[in-house]
């Protein structure tokens, strides 16, 4: 097929803006420097690198030229793929495995993603003006105590992800990448200078993303960096599959691929660049978790010259990250509710937005009425949601598909897909989608479900 009945990006440009909106987004912005933090900042980083070029860029080609060659909703494509192949049908399952993930992934991404777009407020409005460490917890504290405000922003948010979604791919999809990205990048830039020259602990920040310190690693902090990698990359749940079947036939998968993953590592690392200067500026800690962004940061933009504006800047461009990676969640069980059930795109998006919304409601209530309901031992409904994505299903499709890519899928297939490569990158590339992706993930899921 050369066209996807769900609309198509218009250009190569187009395609690279769309997947990098989807794996530019909270995960660089609000996850990777609380984990880096965590899991000991400079050890962690280069553990996260590794994953990112050796297992996420091999994958995320694969994914793409799936999708391209199915120009089908991922489950669907699956199953086209694996029969065109003489391969087992159940191979369909990454497809359900990636909608299911893409749910659990969506619901809770737009409760934190309503808090960045409550903050957006909060900021403009001077409330951190001149605000001590006491007043910015508690007012996180109060702010997602509250059910009904909670509640509230994660409806909003939600409404306007299902808004967009609904209004298909070029007019609803592209048009909010093609608007959002460029604006996302010129305000980080902003960003970091501000935070290089006003800080005065730039140097401080950097050292302690680069350091390579190993105390604060451990086996768990492996299979962090290897679900981050996949978070951040948006790989392992069909999201980029459902968006290359939209990519025009001749653009170079490859390339389109390492510069979105250049792109996303560059983010990720900027946003460490803003936000540990910043940190270690207020004698802060860097490890607060996920509160860092809601307590830690505005409390040293109160504190600083200009921070009323930059803080208001900051978030505008965390809830620009959030919505154009929001978009891509649902579009695989989007496309496949288009394609199987033969609903209409707005009764797709609605329906796909409707149920996040409701499985949201969950980790919504996570932080107040239900702060002491746990789902899997030790974690929240939120935590539960997050750790099963993330570090389990996210993992365990970028597994299967880099098999099915690498082992199962008729060789012609991927070979037509990757036309015009050199034949030395197909070559490493073999290698890496065949192999290395997949035996690392093995190694990495072994290491932390037995010992
Ligand atoms: N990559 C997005 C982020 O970094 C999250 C995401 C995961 C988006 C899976 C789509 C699919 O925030």
């Amino acid at each position: 097929m050369s066209e996807s009945t769900h609309g198509m990006w218009s250009s190569r440009l187009m395609f690279i803006l769309a997947v990098a909106g989807s794996a530019v987004g909270l995960g660089n912005i609000w996850r990777f420097p609380y984990v880096a933090g965590e899991n000991g900042g400079g050890a962690f980083v280069i553990a996260y690198l590794a994953c990112i070029f050796m297992v996420g860029v091999p994958i995320m080609i694969a994914e793409i030229a799936l999708g391209r060659a199915g120009r089908k909703s991922p489950i669907n494509t699956m199953q086209d793929l694996a029969a065109q192949s003489g391969a087992w049908g159940g191979w369909q399952v990454i497809g359900w495995l990636g909608a299911i993930a893409g749910f659990m992934i969506l619901s809770f991404y737009s409760v934190i993603a309503g808090w960045s777009v409550a903050y957006l407020f909060e900021m403009a409005s001077g409330v951190f003006v001149g605000a001590d460490g006491d007043f910015a917890s508690a007012q996180f504290s109060g702010f997602t105590g509250n059910v009904w405000v909670v509640v509230g922003w994660h409806s909003l948010f939600m409404l306007l992800t299902t808004f967009i979604a609904a209004r298909g791919v070029g007019k609803g999809l592209e048009t909010t990448v093609k608007y959002l990205m460029p604006a996302l990048f010129v305000l980080l830039v902003l960003l970091v200078f501000w935070a290089a020259i006003s800080s005065g602990h730039f140097v401080e920040g950097m050292s302690f993303l680069f350091a390579f310190k190993t105390d604060q690693f451990s086996g768990e902090s492996m299979l962090i960096a290897m679900g981050q990698a996949f978070f951040t990359l948006s790989l392992g749940m069909g999201a980029i599959m459902a968006y290359g079947a939209y990519l025009p036939k001749g653009a170079s998968i490859v390339s389109s691929a390492v510069t979105i993953a250049v792109l996303d590592t560059a983010v990720a690392l900027l946003s460490g660049m803003v936000i540990f200067p910043i940190v270690f500026a207020h004698g802060l800690e860097p490890s607060a978790g996920p509160g860092l962004m809601f307590i830690t940061l505005p409390l040293a933009f109160g504190q600083m010259a200009g921070g009323q504006l930059f803080g208001t800047l900051f978030f505008l461009l965390v809830s620009f990250a959030a919505i154009t990676s929001a978009i891509s969640m649902g579009e695989p069980a989007v496309a496949w509710l288009v394609e199987k059930v033969k609903v209409s795109r707005v009764t797709g998006a609605i329906i796909v937005g409707g149920l996040a919304w409701l499985l949201g409601l969950g980790s919504a209530f996570s932080f107040n009425i239900w702060s002491d309901v746990t789902l899997l031992p030790g974690r929240s409904f939120f935590d539960t949601m997050d750790f099963v994505s993330n570090n389990v299903i996210l993992p365990l499709g970028g597994f299967l598909i880099g098999l099915f890519a690498g082992w199962f899928l008729d060789q012609k297939i991927l070979a037509e897909q990757l036309e015009g490569t050199s034949e030395i990158v197909i070559k490493l590339l073999r290698v890496l989608m065949r192999i290395i992706a997949p035996v690392c993930i093995f190694v990495v899921f072994v290491m932390t479900f037995v010992g």
